[in-house]
């Protein structure tokens, strides 16, 4: 089984880095059968989606695409930007195919200056799930910012809530395999004018 972990900030020193790679590393501890490896969305330079298919997308937008497309499962961590996620991971979401998603497990990890947008998982991240036909976890993790001392992930609840999240994300996963479930969902074309 393959997982991917998306860190979607594009900051040098990035907090949402810091508790994805702290989910990347238990699951490589104690589940040495997966292969997770670490998105970091910064290392990677995006082309704007314009419309176009997402096969003819070349260099790292390629790239990205494929290693979404290839993995089992998906977590994703998200700074939170106005309430939401930030432009760049949107963007993301926007150049990946309608069906790199579907039957997948995601699992969300977010960061906030504090904890008054926490539930913006639920309002602006869940919803993307839907979209995909992608199962998500019950169990979220919100990190802010005095969850981190001296540039480092401090807090030990959360750390330990990362390890269960880390834990089901595989457990869900395996559980599920790949198997889509519900009723089938009508066709969104992405197709524009140009392409007609
Ligand atoms: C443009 C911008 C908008 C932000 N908006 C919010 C916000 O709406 N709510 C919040 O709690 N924190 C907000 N923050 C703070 C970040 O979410 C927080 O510092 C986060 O941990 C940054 O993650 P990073 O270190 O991975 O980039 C914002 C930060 C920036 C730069």
């Amino acid at each position: 089984m393959k997982i991917a972990a998306i860190a979607g900030s594009l900051t040098p020193l990035s907090k949402t880095l810091l508790t994805v790679k702290e989910t990347v590393n238990h699951i490589k501890k104690s589940h040495p059968e997966i292969e997770v490896n670490v998105i970091d969305l910064k290392k990677y330079q995006l082309t704007f989606c314009d419309g176009r298919d997402p096969s003819e997308y070349q260099g790292d937008s390629k790239r990205l695409i494929e290693e979404i497309v290839q993995a089992d499962a998906l977590i994703v961590g998200t700074p939170i930007y106005r309430g939401s996620i930030p432009g760049a991971l949107k963007n993301v979401f926007d150049l990946i195919p309608n069906t790199a998603l579907k039957g997948k497990v995601l699992a969300f990890i977010a960061t906030g200056g504090t904890y008054h947008h926490y539930l913006a998982i639920e309002h602006q991240l869940k919803p993307l799930a839907g979209y995909f036909k992608a199962y998500t976890l019950p169990g979220n993790v919100y990190a802010h910012n005095e969850h981190f001392e001296n540039k480092q992930l401090a807090d030990e609840t959360i750390k330990e809530r990362l390890h269960q999240l880390a834990d089901s994300v595989v457990t869900f996963s395996k559980q599920i395999n790949g198997n889509v479930i519900g009723a089938d969902q009508p066709v969104i074309p992405r197709q524009s004018l140009a392409q007609t």
